[in-house]
């Protein structure tokens, strides 16, 4: 009887063990499409420092791009931020080697959400040019703010803080807003998460979440 029960024990217990990878490590062509901060729920502010011109002022804020544009014009009053600034170089395409493979579409922990929004979460990313960093803490998703009730958060599964570009930011969640788009209700909607393989991706979805 106990022997049995032991039996069957090991035997659930092993076969746990077995399935739970299945279930857990889900991947397309080798990119693993698990990231514990984006399901976590712990979206924090997104922190963006850096400069916008060589030789200007060093910034430093954490919050909501709509309290931070702002001071960075009180710090650069000639900086439009509807506008790319001239520092951005970089080729487009090139956006597409930093991450791998394309966007995944409507499967990130979330809602669907405003394509536009998206887009202009991106735009204003983009404006801050090359010498801005956008940075998420260990474990968590930082978020850039709500646009039309549109996020972007740059979700973090290493146990380090990650600072990359704010345009690579703005340009990866352009690129998941063009291959995510669905039409509800007359509007385009969109939803998506785009992972580079060293444990931090770019997800758009509502503010919900
Ligand atoms: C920005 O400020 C935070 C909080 O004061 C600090 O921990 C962080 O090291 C600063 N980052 C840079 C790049 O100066
Ligand atoms: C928000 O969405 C509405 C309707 O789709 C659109 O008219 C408006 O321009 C959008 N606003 C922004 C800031 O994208
Ligand atoms: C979001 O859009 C996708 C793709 O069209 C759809 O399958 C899904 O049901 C939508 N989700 C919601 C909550 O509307």
């Amino acid at each position: 009887m106990w022997t049995k029960s032991i039996i069957l024990l090991v035997g659930l217990i092993t076969n746990l063990a077995l399935t739970a990878p299945a279930l857990y490590a889900e991947t397309i062509d080798g990119i693993d499409l698990t990231s514990d901060a984006a399901k976590s729920g712990i979206v924090k502010p997104m922190n963006i420092h850096g400069f916008i011109t060589p030789g200007g002022p060093v910034f430093n804020f954490t919050g909501p791009l709509d309290e931070i544009i702002p001071k960075i014009q009180e710090l650069y009053p000639e900086w439009d931020p509807t506008k790319p600034t001239p520092t951005t170089s970089e080729n487009p395409s090139k956006v597409k080697r930093y991450f791998q493979g394309r966007p995944t579409c409507w499967l990130v922990v979330g809602w669907n959400t405003s394509r536009a929004g998206a887009y202009g979460q991106g735009d204003y990313l983009i404006a801050l040019g090359e010498n801005t960093m956008c940075g998420a803490e260990a474990g968590t998703c930082a978020r850039t703010g709500c646009n039309n009730d549109s996020a972007v958060d740059l979700c973090n599964d290493r146990t380090t803080k990650v600072d990359i570009t704010c345009p690579r930011v703005g340009r990866a969640a352009k690129e998941i807003a063009d291959d995510c788009v669905t039409v509800y209700n007359g509007q385009e909607t969109t939803r998506g998460q785009w992972f580079d393989t060293t444990g931090y991706n770019i997800v758009v979805r509502k503010c919900l979440l």
